[in-house]
This record gives C-alpha cells, sequence and structure tokens, in this order.
C-alpha cells in the first residue's frame, strides 16, 4: 500500500492512473478504523481497479473542541488494517496541508441541514461539505463510498455532487453492527464497560419502533421509544425522527410505498451516538 501526504503527490498519482484507464474507488474516513470501515474498503477493492482510503480527522466539522481533541488517532494500527484490506493507497494529509489557510466558503443545504445532526450540531455538515469536496478535486475519484450510519452524511454529499456536477457515483453502504446489534463507529472505544454494554439498546429501541410502524400512529412510537430509552439513566436521548429517507423531512402518516429512516442521537456520558434502520412502509 502507498502512502500519500502531500496533495501534489495524490493528485499526480489520481491523474496517472486516470490516464491508464484505472477506475479509482475512494473512501474518506476519520481514521480509528473498524469492520464498518473495512466493509466500505472491500465494497471498493471488489469494485474498482485501485482503492483509496483516506485519513484526516477534520477539524472543520467538530462543533465540541474536546471530541476533536479526544477523537481516537491510531494511523499505524488503521494502515495496517487498510494494508489487510488490499487498499492500494492511504491518503493522511495534515491539517496544514488540507487547510493552509482559513476556508471561506460556506455551503447551504436549507432543509438539508436544519433537522437531525445538523440541528444539533451547528455548522458540522458545512465542514463535512467542504472537506469531502476538497478530497473529491485531489483524489478524482469514479466511486466514493459513504455508511447509511451516518444516512444526513450521505444524503448532503449526494446533493453537493448533483448540485456542483462532480463526476463520481456516491454509493451508499449499508450499517456494520457489533454482535448485539451496536452499530460500530470509531467513538464505541471511548465508551466505558458499562457503557459499552447497554449501548445496544439504542439499537434495541429502533427495532421496537419498526416494528411498531405498520400499527401504530407516529406520536405513539416516539412516545414508546422515549419510555424505552427512559428506563437507561446513562442514555441521553438527543432526537428520535422519523424521516423521508431522501428529504430527511419528518413524515406525516405514511401515504403508499416509502422509503423511511428512523434516526436517533443519544449521549452516554460524554459520548454521543448515532444510529438509524431505514425501512420501507
Ligand atoms: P468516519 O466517521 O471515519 O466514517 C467514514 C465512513 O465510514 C463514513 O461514510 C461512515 O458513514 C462510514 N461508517 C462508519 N461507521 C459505519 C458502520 N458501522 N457501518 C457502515 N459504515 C460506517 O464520516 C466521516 O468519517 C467523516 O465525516 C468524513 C466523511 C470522512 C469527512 O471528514
Amino acid at each position: 500500500m502507498k502512502q500519500i501526504t502531500t496533495i501534489s503527490e495524490m493528485r499526480a498519482e489520481a491523474e496517472k492512473l486516470r490516464i491508464s484507464g484505472k477506475t479509482i474507488g475512494f473512501v474518506p474516513t476519520m481514521g480509528a478504523l473498524h469492520e464498518g470501515h473495512l466493509h466500505l474498503i472491500r465494497a471498493s477493492v471488489s469494485e474498482n481497479d485501485i482503492t483509496v482510503c483516506s485519513i484526516f480527522v477534520n477539524p472543520t466539522q467538530f462543533n465540541n473542541a474536546e471530541d476533536f481533541r479526544l477523537y481516537p488517532r491510531i494511523e499505524e494500527q488503521d494502515a495496517l488494517m487498510l494494508e489487510a484490506a488490499n487498499c492500494d493507497i492511504l491518503f493522511m494529509p495534515s491539517a496544514a496541508e488540507m487547510y493552509p489557510a482559513t476556508a471561506r466558503v460556506h455551503f447551504n443545504f436549507g432543509e438539508l441541514e436544519t433537522v437531525m445532526e445538523g440541528a444539533h450540531r451547528p455548522g458540522h455538515f458545512n465542514g463535512v461539505a467542504l472537506i469531502v469536496s476538497k478530497l473529491f478535486h485531489i483524489v478524482q475519484p469514479h466511486r466514493a463510498y459513504f455508511g447509511q450510519k451516518d444516512l444526513q452524511q450521505y444524503a448532503i454529499i449526494r446533493q453537493m455532487v448533483t448540485d456542483l456536477n462532480f463526476n463520481l457515483e456516491v454509493v451508499r453502504y449499508p450499517i456494520v453492527r457489533e454482535e448485539d446489534g451496536l452499530a460500530m463507529s470509531s467513538r464505541n472505544r471511548r465508551l466505558t464497560a458499562e457503557q459499552r454494554e447497554i449501548a445496544p439498546q439504542l439499537h434495541h429501541a429502533l427495532v421496537l419502533a419498526k416494528n411498531m410502524l405498520p400499527n401504530y400512529s407516529l406520536l405513539q412510537i416516539k412516545n414508546a421509544v422515549a419510555d424505552y430509552l427512559n428506563d437507561y439513566p446513562e442514555i441521553r436521548l438527543e432526537y428520535f425522527e422519523i424521516v423521508d429517507s431522501v428529504s430527511l423531512q419528518p413524515i406525516n402518516e405514511p401515504e403508499g410505498p416509502q422509503e423511511v429512516a428512523l434516526c436517533l442521537a443519544a449521549f452516554l456520558g460524554e459520548i454521543r451516538l448515532i444510529d438509524n434502520i431505514v425501512t420501507v412502509v
């Protein structure tokens, strides 16, 4: 696996690959890799000639300085995992390389970002769109892979790709879970043993909601989820929403086949976790 740290070298490599007719699959990450990330890498390896993974803990998408400071950084271990998953290129730029000066461009995704994560993490999606558009220009992929775990991020990237005519396909990959149902996340590493034990209740609450969907009103489902999680004092639910999976707007009572997403965010102590289930109603 080739490791690249400068934009100029990454760009030259991408241009060389494109000229020789190779397809480039791209998996942007912030590192602290887990099996969920590796599923994206393997999907890219199987669908493209060359797979590029980036690791960059992007300061502009953190609205909490402590979260940024404490974000796990284990680059050497990450590189070994990527190598074993047959990743071809690891792009790992420094913050000075990606942001030589304060970026002035601002994104506004309208209603896509006034709900859920966007509502609770001001500026977050601006930072995500900024770094992902920079990375797309540098890596020049044919396909880019994003996890359904961050459903709103996927929706925003897809909108950005459409609006700005990025010449690539955005692939949505299903959520990879631990055996007990907990969605894999780099932040899971920061959970205490007790918090880790009850964390799967977030997924259980979503399954409960999904099972209620055909037979109960949205209000009854919301109350049931809040009540269910209330039994776990260590869990503080931030939001639970039932939204259209594309517009991300809360649905009214479902009318005909529609892909909906049941989404939540919750704190266990200081650790904020998100999860969702997508289903057709
Ligand atoms: P990060 O949290 O490292 O996630 C990188 C990619 O892995 C994202 O597309 C995310 O949705 C996906 N992913 C994480 N956990 C997953 C799981 N359990 N199952 C499936 N996919 C999973 O998302 C980011 O980084 C950043 O915002 C980034 C896009 C790199 C921009 O900085």
